[in-house]
């Protein structure tokens, strides 16, 4: 490990160094690939995986960026490369030269990191048994795996008729899927086309879905100082799309297709006419807060762990304090429930706690409210 170090560092000198000299480098010093060694479809440093001719879709990517531009590439590993602060104390520190799979986002982190135009779609697609339509009227009744915290359980939420069943990444979303515990998935396609294709024998048809937070392009991603190698990147970008297409279709990480809208079924959302009286909601509740219960707690407990309980866990008993409901009123005090009507109404959708308003009726949240009054801790 320490060698390995070393021999990081000083290729990092001599990178730096190199690249300083002349640009092309006459003895064309190595490209860094900042990679994470665990991260297939994407990348790893697994021997296996390396010896399978299979080191993952960002490594093979950067190979072929590196021989467009004539210089030897030379693998960076670490952890999660994926995260800001990850990229803090690699690319930024000056460890490595580029990094695959960036959102392609100008702003990602701000000035400091600058990309390349997309290279990659990626987002989240239905996986179904081959041939059948990815509507949600063929969802209708079913059960669908949904990853935790995804925009897909935000989405399916407020789709009562369809069941949704939580997992915890898409890897278990596949294995229900498979063992038939569950009827669809709707999941990170990457993860579920990769796993489709390399264990499944492409059992399922993967079909990337519309929408907000569902689809992203990737790019690929440099520190600022490094413009003109971004500019040379750019370049051979265009005439790398065959092999990059070849790449994407090996590892399977791309739905087929256009992605598909999921249209709500106009039956989706009953109590469409109680919503205008929604934005009022907070301010007629409020005299309620340290006074009379309103509503009604028994039929709130039936939405409640019909609905709510997915995430909230059943009669709001959950591990995690943040979405622990039980805690609204030590949290708030006398705000309670103009937090719990704005975030009921409007939801917060970068969290994961979708929008309700177009599903229950002001009615409905009144009953819920005063059933978790029942159950807050002293
Ligand atoms: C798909 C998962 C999911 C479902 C289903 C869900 N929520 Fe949430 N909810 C969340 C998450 C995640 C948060 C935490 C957001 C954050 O971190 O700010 C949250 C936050 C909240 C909060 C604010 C909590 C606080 O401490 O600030 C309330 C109130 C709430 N939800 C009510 C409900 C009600 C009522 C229902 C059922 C109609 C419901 N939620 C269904 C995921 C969900």
């Amino acid at each position: 490990m320490t060698v390995a170090k070393t021999l990081l560092l000083a290729a990092a000198l001599l990178g730096g160094v190199a690249a300083a000299a002349a640009e092309p480098p006459a003895a064309a010093a190595p490209l860094r690939l900042c990679a994470d060694p665990a991260n297939l479809p994407f990348s790893s440093n697994d021997p296996a995986a390396v010896r399978q001719g299979a080191p993952g879709l960002y490594v093979e990517i950067g190979q072929a960026v590196a021989d467009a531009l004539g210089r030897p590439m030379e693998t960076v590993w670490s952890l999660s490369y994926f995260g800001k602060r990850n990229m803090r104390t690699t690319m930024l520190a000056g460890l490595c030269d580029f990094a695959v799979g960036l959102p392609a986002i100008p702003d990602f982190m701000g000035p400091a990191i600058i990309i390349s135009r997309p290279i990659l779609d990626l987002g989240y697609a239905l996986v179904l048994p081959k041939g059948q339509a990815a509507t949600l009227a063929n969802l209708k009744g079913r059960r669908v795996a949904v990853q935790f915290a995804s925009p897909p359980q935000s989405l399916l939420a407020t789709h009562d008729e369809i069941h949704a069943v939580t997992v915890m990444d898409p890897e278990e979303g596949m294995r229900k899927l498979a063992a038939g515990e569950v009827d669809a998935a709707f999941l990170w396609a990457p993860t579920a086309g990769y796993v489709n294709h390399t264990q499944l024998n492409d059992r399922f048809d993967v079909v990337a879905v519309r929408g907000p937070q569902m689809q992203f392009q990737a790019a690929i991603g440099f520190a600022r100082a490094s413009r003109g190698l971004r500019d040379q990147v750019d370049a051979v970008l265009p005439g790398l799309a065959p092999r990059l297409h070849a790449l994407i279709a090996k590892y399977a990480v791309a739905a087929a297709g256009d992605p598909v809208t999921l249209a709500a079924s106009p039956a989706a959302a009953p109590a469409v006419a109680a919503v205008p009286a929604m934005a009022a909601a907070p301010r007629m509740v409020r005299t309620s807060d340290t006074g009379s219960v309103q509503g009604d707690p028994v039929q709130g407990k039936e939405i409640f762990n019909g609905t709510c309980a997915h995430c909230h866990g059943p009669d709001a008993i959950v591990e995690d304090r943040r979405i622990n409901l039980r805690r609204l009123h030590h949290k708030y005090g006398d705000q309670m429930s103009e937090v719990f009507f704005t975030t009921v109404t409007h939801g917060r959708p970068d969290k994961g706690m979708p929008n309700w308003s177009a599903v229950f009726s002001h009615d409905d949240f009144v009953n819920i409210l005063a059933y978790l009054r029942t159950v807050q801790e002293k």
